[in-house]
């Protein structure tokens, strides 16, 4: 599979993971948020399909753009702008690279996180999709620098996202709308955290299964 096709099949399976747990990440967000968040996800990725099929991208860094512009335009809260910003900022790092390697994945992981990080102003331990998605980029890097392939550094990433997720749930919310909540917040898992753990595992079976 050439990058291009290697980026969209991890977008399907993105996409089919944010189908497959809409009722479960509203769920999460219904206990501590306002219980839209499986709903955004899902409809933020159903545009992102609509967007590739319609625009045939040329790079991976063109289909991970095309994801961006569907976030930002479809998703209304809290997520549909962090996670835009988030593919953004991939899609930035990919730009006029071919055969992306592992490091310039974990490159772009690194950028998604910072973006996010700027836009949220979120903090690890704040009980976000930051906790899942600092310690994946910390895994991805570790992967990609001891020599391991594209979709092993998925498969790190990922693993590190659900122990991030995890980790999230005793915590109290110091940003987005669980801080409304205050310790009441405390003893349920993030759904943003939740989401990006998903979207992980998701890139790294595509890319396993490829
Ligand atoms: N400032 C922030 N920085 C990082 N992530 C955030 C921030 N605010 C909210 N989030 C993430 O967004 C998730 C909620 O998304 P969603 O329910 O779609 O939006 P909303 O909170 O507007 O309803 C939270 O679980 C959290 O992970
Ligand atoms: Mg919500």
């Amino acid at each position: 599979m050439s990058d291009t096709e290697s980026a969209i099949a991890v977008i399907r399976a993105m996409a089919a993971a944010m189908e497959e747990n809409r009722q479960w990440l509203t769920r999460l967000d219904s206990e501590i948020g306002d219980g839209d968040h499986g709903t955004n996800m899902h409809r933020g990725f159903q545009a992102a399909l609509e967007r590739l099929d319609g625009a045939e991208p040329s790079s991976a860094a063109d289909a991970l753009k095309a994801v961006s512009m569907a976030l930002i335009s479809k998703v209304g809260g809290a997520a549909g702008p962090l996670y835009g910003t988030a593919f953004l900022r991939a899609s930035t790092t990919l730009s006029g690279k071919e055969n992306v390697s592992a490091e310039e994945t974990a490159e772009a992981l690194e950028a998604a996180l910072a973006g996010v990080k700027q836009r949220g102003k979120a903090q690890a331990g704040d009980k976000t999709m930051v906790d899942a998605l600092e310690p994946a980029v910390a895994a991805a890097k570790e992967a990609a620098s001891s020599g391991k392939g594209v979709a092993e550094v998925f498969r790190a990433a990922a693993e590190a996202a659900a122990e991030g997720a995890e980790a999230t749930v005793p915590l109290a919310a110091r940003r987005g709308r669980a801080s409304y909540l205050g310790q009441r917040a405390a003893g349920h898992k993030d759904p943003g955290a939740a989401s990006t753990h998903l979207l992980l595992d998701a890139a790294a079976r595509a890319l396993e299964s490829s």
